[in-house]
């Protein structure tokens, strides 16, 4: 069994960033699960499925195949083989994964994966049930959180400096409107598990994040 650390929290909250950081300090592997539904998200986007067709998410994910391959310690996502890390950071795809993730075939299809890298490897894992589903005997299990407010303009600015236009109200609006799927779907919703420690990084820096997380960490 590898050492697991579980990454947990909404959107925006800062999960992929402080677990890569975290991951190359200790020199874990880093496990981006959110990937693997983004996949997913495109395959049914591309099969012309909308985020309406709750209805289709189970038949159409069939025929999608997700795995995962590091180059260069980056996790890159394949679709059916295809290399589709490029395409997926989208807030059409981030959407349509929040949408389609509700669906129990959709999340069974990416469970063994998710739990046998675990079980090989020492990893950081993030995603919305990785403490209290996928990994509920993690060795340390962080619940990462901030502001609605503060999540919205961490969004706002990066898209912004990639030159994107953006509307702050709109970012805000999607992020309210993603916790309330995320947080209240039936299976496996994203909530802070009983011994998660919980971490609000609204007035924190990226450093002291991944220091405190750090802190936790007793190979
Ligand atoms: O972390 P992210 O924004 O890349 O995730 C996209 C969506 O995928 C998220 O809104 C909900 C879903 N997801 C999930 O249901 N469970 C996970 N472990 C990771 C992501």
């Amino acid at each position: 069994m590898g050492f697991n650390v579980a990454i947990d929290g909404p959107a925006g909250a800062g999960k992929s960033t402080i677990a890569k950081l975290v991951a190359k300090e200790m020199n874990f592997i880093y496990v981006d699960t959110g990937a693997m539904y983004r996949a997913i998200a495109l395959h049914l986007l591309r099969k012309g499925v909308q985020i309406t067709d709750t209805d289709r998410f189970a038949i159409d994910c069939q025929d999608a195949d997700v795995t995962i391959r590091y180059e260069d310690g980056v996790q890159q996502v394949l679709l059916n083989d295809e290399n589709v890390s490029g395409m997926i950071r989208t807030e059409e795809v981030g959407n349509m994964a929040s949408a389609s993730s509700v669906d129990g075939t959709v999340r069974a299809k990416l469970l063994d994966l998710q739990r046998n890298l675990a079980k090989e490897k020492d990893v950081v894992m993030d995603g919305r049930d990785i403490g209290t589903n996928i990994l509920p005997n993690a060795d340390v299990k962080v619940y990462l959180t901030a502001t609605v407010e503060e999540r919205a303009n961490r969004r706002f600015k990066e898209l912004s400096e990639k030159g994107v236009a953006c509307d702050l109200e709109k970012i805000k609006a999607d992020i309210k409107e993603r916790d309330e799927r995320d947080m209240n779907r039936e299976i496996a919703p994203l909530k802070q598990a009983e011994d998660a420690v919980y971490i609000d990084s609204s007035d924190m820096s990226i450093e002291e994040v991944k220091n405190a997380i750090c802190a936790l960490i007793h190979k």
